[in-house]
């Protein structure tokens, strides 16, 4: 019932910065194929061939969700209204990363599911009990045996991240109370079609979520949708709020409204999927032609953020320090390192980008708004950006 609709080629893993580029360490990095299916049984899109979760959240995991202000702002204002509206006595997290949600919440009212030891060791520092597990039904057995069943489960950017979904969904199962609620959300399939941003899909994006899909899914596990929202976050995500079945919690209109959005936009075809795959292609021509020409016009091109999403576009259209000299990016641990497989060296953007570069690709497209106010200077001086969404376009003030 799963059918393959886009191939993004041979990528590496997006999280995997290179400290050295020398023969060992390239011919150790390690590529799988990207490629992309539609299960026409429940409408959910993913990665034709997950991989290991093992190799991927490790104890060198790179991203910090707290250093965009845009995600700290977000994260806050959904802590908040959470505890307002639900007014949870025991909550959890799963996938805490450095502490975003959470450091919103009582050290005693709250506990977090973190796999990589270095971002749990963060929040265990800061006095927030953190597991350093993945997420499954053992661990909830774990938890519920030694706390006690809970109000509310949160989850931002981790669903789609793990391969098993039944397990995962079957594990918040078992620990929620009769009416306790679980909160989630992860980039929008409905935005990725609607505004070609195929740099969703990459290692981490296991799978891009459509409330036509979560419905069928959640269904298998005992749990229904009661709200739903859709947030401009990473690009465009979609947040679930769950009960169990049996719960008497009241099913909002706006779940009948996106499903009717949905079904017309089509995101129970293939055919929506296939036409996708061709945009992205044109995407890609479009792309290497424009940076080609600025290049052989003698112009400087640098990218804006080392983000995953731009190593599924750097590895698919095959730029490298041909097109783009260097990428700037305010985290400090990928400062100093190499992009995964087309091996850009990342620097810090010190005081904002260098006056001599002419142009910056807008690698983390999603916060155009943000590095605009900042990068301000650059666009008065002439300086431009260049974006693939929603399709390829310079932009300048
Ligand atoms: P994300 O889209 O996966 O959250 O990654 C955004 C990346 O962009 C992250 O590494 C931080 C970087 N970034 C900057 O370097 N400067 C900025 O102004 C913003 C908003 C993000």
């Amino acid at each position: 019932m799963k059918k393959k609709f886009l191939n993004l080629f041979k990528q590496p893993i997006t999280n995997s910065y290179l400290s050295n580029i020398n023969k060992k360490t390239t011919k150790k990095e390690f590529f799988y194929n990207l490629s992309v299916v539609f299960d026409k049984k429940n409408y959910l899109v993913s990665l034709a061939n997950p991989i290991n979760p093992k190799k991927q959240y490790t104890n060198k995991y790179a991203h910090r969700a707290s250093q965009s202000v845009t995600m700290s702002q977000s994260f806050k204002k959904i802590a908040l209204k959470l505890q307002k509206k639900f007014k949870p006595s025991f909550s959890l997290e799963v996938g805490s990363n450095d502490g975003v949600f959470i450091k919103n919440f009582s050290k005693k009212k709250i506990i977090a599911v973190e796999p990589c030891s270095n971002l749990a060791k963060i929040t265990n520092k800061l006095g927030y009990v953190t597991y350093d597990k993945f997420w499954n039904k053992e661990l909830a057995n774990s938890i519920i045996g030694k706390y006690s069943k809970l109000d509310l489960i949160f989850s931002a950017n981790t669903m789609s991240h793990i391969p098993n979904l039944k397990e995962t969904f079957d594990a918040i199962y078992i620990s929620l109370n009769e009416d306790g609620v679980f909160v989630f959300e992860d980039p929008y399939i409905g935005s990725v079609i609607k505004m070609n941003s195929y740099d969703q899909f990459y290692d981490e994006h296991v799978h891009l979520f459509s409330l036509l899909s979560i419905s069928n899914l959640l269904e298998n596990s005992k749990l229904k949708i009661f709200d739903v929202e859709l947030l401009p976050t990473h690009g465009g995500s979609i947040r679930f709020y769950v009960c169990k079945k049996s719960s008497k919690i009241k099913k909002s209109k706006r779940v009948i409204e996106l499903k009717k959005r949905e079904l017309k936009q089509k995101l129970n075809k293939l055919i929506t999927y296939k036409k996708f795959a061709t945009r992205v292609k044109k995407s890609k021509r479009d792309l290497l032609l424009l940076l080609k020409k600025i290049k052989k016009n003698g112009k400087r091109i640098i990218s804006y953020g080392a983000t995953y999403k731009s190593a599924t576009i750097f590895n698919y259209c095959n730029i490298g320090t041909n097109l783009i000299e260097y990428v700037i990016d305010s985290t400090k641990n990928k400062q100093g390192k190499f992009t995964p497989g087309k091996h850009i060296p990342i620097k810090s953007p010190k005081n904002g980008i260098d006056k001599n570069v002419d142009y910056a690709f807008l690698g983390a497209w999603n916060f155009e708004k943000e590095i605009k106010k900042k990068e301000i200077n650059f666009l008065k001086n002439g300086g431009k950006f260049i974006t693939h969404i929603p399709s390829v376009k310079i932009i300048s003030l």
